[in-house]
């Protein structure tokens, strides 16, 4: 064993429990196994090929070097005239940042916002690298339980009652990952005012915006200029791994944004900001549209599936491509139930305990990031599963 010392900071970050199913997934498949994969946080379907061909014409050229750090003005005003077409709010191409993903976006975020100490609210269940990110950046995650009442998401009055003297600011994702539930127009109003009336910050990652089945997503933006919002070419323009997203700062923050890009970066991936020039032609949001519907219809099966088989869900989530769905009829252990769930019908899924500790051991998730056929061959295993257990 090496002695030498790592950091405190990175010795807090803990591995996800998934991984050990996706180990295990693998090692079955290779003995020839057919694993059903509902584990996978990412689109199935391929980049669109307008957004491909872009970036092959760019990169044809050769000509690949480092952009501006904020990123090429002519996406920043195509994200601008989106926010004004989509949200019907004025957001200057001077505000947004591209970033590698929305995971570069919280990180020049956080480096603006986080001191030492600092507590940042943050529903539990909640996307796991958020609350880490802020533990590495010398903040605290301070995990507040939402329930199936609440839409598994953050309100005011949960905000307001908690908010302690130590607190900075609040971080929400609408849709979420892992519940797929969404803030509506009057809490998402009420949580931007009560932190806005403490002088606290709000993140809002909006990162499945787009992927939504019902009401439209609203953003924070339409409630003040002073959030913070992330977002990304990930999920519903199906470019997770050009790692290509934006942020969306305060007037004020522009210039120590520009600075901390400059060191955490330089730039994000010039070929890929060229590739995303084409992912608001009418071409690729037709087509993104129609991926957009297949999903729902995705949803509508695995949901109605799990139902029939005794899981117990709240309403169906409206939004991103996941079902938290509470395993409580079969098992008090749902990460031991994920592992039996693989080994024995060859369905990964992913369990409740990289999300919380707002008793993860009811839980698991699942992605509906695969076809329609292999959901109902999933269904289908876990019911024969069930039925012999
Ligand atoms: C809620 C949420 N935020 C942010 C991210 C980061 O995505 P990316 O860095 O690919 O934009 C993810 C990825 O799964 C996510 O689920």
């Amino acid at each position: 064993m090496n002695s030498r010392k790592l950091s405190k900071r990175v010795e807090s970050v803990a591995p996800f429990y998934v991984m050990d199913v996706m180990t295990r997934a693998k090692t079955l498949e290779e003995t020839g196994r057919d694993i059903v994969h509902m584990e996978v946080g990412e689109p199935d379907f391929a980049t669109p090929m307008p957004i491909i061909q872009a970036g092959i014409k760019f990169l044809e050229k050769g000509d690949v070097h480092y952009t501006k750090a904020q990123g090429l003005v002519e996406l920043r005003e195509k994200i601008s005239t989106f926010y004004q077409q989509q949200y019907n709010v004025l957001v200057s191409p001077e505000r947004i940042f591209i970033t590698p993903g929305a995971s570069g976006a919280l990180t020049v975020a956080l480096g603006i916002l986080l001191d030492q100490g600092d507590e940042v609210m943050m529903a539990d269940p909640g996307y796991p690298c958020n609350s880490n990110l802020v533990t590495l950046f010398g903040g605290k995650p301070v995990m507040l339980s939402a329930s199936s009442s609440d839409n598994y998401q953050l309100t005011a009055a949960l905000v307001a009652t908690a908010w302690s003297e130590l607190s900075r600011g609040v971080m929400v994702a609408s849709p979420s990952n892992p519940t797929g539930t969404m803030i509506d127009s009057v809490q998402m109003k009420a949580l931007v005012n009560t932190v806005d009336a403490k002088k606290g910050f709000f993140i809002s990652d909006e990162i499945y915006h787009g992927l939504v089945y019902q009401d439209r997503a609203v953003s924070a933006l339409e409630y003040s200029d002073e959030v913070y919002v992330l977002n990304s070419f990930s999920k519903f323009f199906g470019m997770t791994g050009w790692r290509l997203g934006w942020l969306i700062v305060p007037e004020h923050a522009i210039s120590a944004a520009n600075r901390l890009v400059q060191n955490l970066y330089i730039s994000a991936p010039t070929h890929s900001q060229y590739a995303a020039l084409a992912a608001f032609s009418a071409e690729t949001q037709a087509l993104l549209i129609e991926r957009k519907n297949e999903f729902k219809q995705r949803r509508d099966v695995l949901y109605d599936g799990l139902k029939a088989l005794g899981f117990k869900m709240a309403d169906k989530p409206q939004g991103a491509f996941y079902i938290y769905a509470d395993c409580q009829a079969f098992t008090d252990d749902s990460y031991a139930f994920s592992l039996e769930l693989l080994e024995n019908a060859g369905v990964a899924v992913t369990p409740g305990l990289d999300f919380g500790v707002n008793g993860p051991e009811r839980y698991l998730r699942f992605a509906y990031t695969t076809s329609l056929a292999q959901i109902n061959l999933g269904l289908e295993r876990i019911k024969v599963f069930l039925q012999t257990k």
